[in-house]
């Protein structure tokens, strides 16, 4: 995304007045590029990568045709990738259905979800959110249907920014059951980065199905990033409940595998896990960077500690 001459930039800085036309503009463009994110993630999701995008962004191959996002979540570092300019054909998919809606609606969209998210309904309280998280889940047990899409799309931004933690979690049933998380203010997002974020999601594909059908497609100088969930550091430390059916060790295997496959394709590809033994050895063919970051969920799920994460990547850096 490019932010042209004359135009305005309260959004980004607030109380900032018009980029005035006459201005060299290269210079402030480029400031404004490197430290102001302009499109920011709509949600915050478990095993988000906003904190290790300078890592992953150092890197990144020196270049390639379409990039695939299999694990998308939060969506980090697609939206590092937008706002670097380094975004062109994409494909991005999760295996959580209702992830999947929210980017289908925000692509196809985005009046129609600013419109939706304007309701009364949607109060920073425990009553609204359990209210609201009824209502959501009476419309959305795990379906992928696309009755009543713009309404699953709201409820779930707002369930996100507005429960503990932001996590999404799922009882047997598929039902949402994360509890209200005692926030200060109600924080929803603007018609305007709403836009932004759609006019990012133009011409991407984004598909609702396993990592190994996501990038079914994908080859010779394409560039695959894959974020799966955490391999539990310990076992108390396990937080694979994403989706129903958890992430198993037989899931990182058979990712390491595909990883393999498509390596000997001539694709670029990069991965990111944490650091353990099993996943380790699984990658030992590949260069492995060690990286730290502080993560909000461990084996308590509240304490925030240091810990140290693994990027796999099959190239050499700046390759
Ligand atoms: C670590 S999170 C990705 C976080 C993301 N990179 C971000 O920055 O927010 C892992 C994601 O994988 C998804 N997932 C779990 N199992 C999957 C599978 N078998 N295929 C595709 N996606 C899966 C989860 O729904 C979750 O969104």
């Amino acid at each position: 995304m490019r932010i042209s001459k004359g135009q305005d930039l309260g959004e980004y800085f607030p109380g900032s007045k018009i980029f005035p036309s006459g201005q060299s503009g290269q210079d402030l463009y480029g400031k404004i590029t490197n430290y102001v994110p302009v499109i920011t993630p709509l949600i915050k999701w478990a095993g988000g990568k906003r904190q290790l995008r300078t890592h992953l962004v150092s890197l990144l191959p020196a270049r390639w045709d379409t990039y695939y996002e299999p694990f998308i979540g939060g969506g980090a570092l697609l939206v590092e990738l937008a706002n670097l300019d380094r975004l062109s054909t994409a494909v991005i998919g999760d295996k959580n259905p209702e992830l999947v809606n929210l980017y289908t609606v925000v692509r196809d969209m985005p009046d129609a979800l600013s419109g939706e998210l304007e309701q009364e309904k949607f109060q920073n309280d425990e009553g609204s959110f359990n209210r609201l998280r009824t209502e959501f889940n009476a419309l959305a047990p795990g379906t992928r249907s696309k009755n009543h899409a713009v309404e699953r799309a709201a409820l779930l931004i707002y369930l996100n920014k507005h429960s503990y933690n932001g996590l999404w979690r799922v009882n047997r049933k598929g039902h949402y059951n994360v509890p209200f998380g005692r926030h200060k203010k109600l924080s929803l997002p603007s018609p305007a980065s709403l836009q932004r974020f759609s006019r990012m999601l133009q011409g991407i594909s984004i598909i609702n199905a396993d990592f190994s059908r996501v990038v079914k497609n994908a080859g010779q100088d394409d560039f695959i990033y894959f974020d799966p969930p955490y391999h539990p550091v310990s076992k108390t430390a396990a937080f694979t409940d994403y989706t129903t059916g958890g992430f198993t060790i037989r899931d990182q295997e058979r990712l390491a595998r595909l990883y393999g496959r498509l390596s000997d394709t001539g694709a670029k590809v990069m991965l990111s896990n944490s650091r353990v033994e099993e996943i380790e050895e699984l990658y030992a063919d590949f260069h492995i960077h060690t990286v730290e970051a502080k993560r909000f969920i461990n084996c308590n799920g509240q304490k925030r500690t240091g810990m140290f994460e693994i990027i796999v990547t099959n190239y050499e850096k700046g390759e």
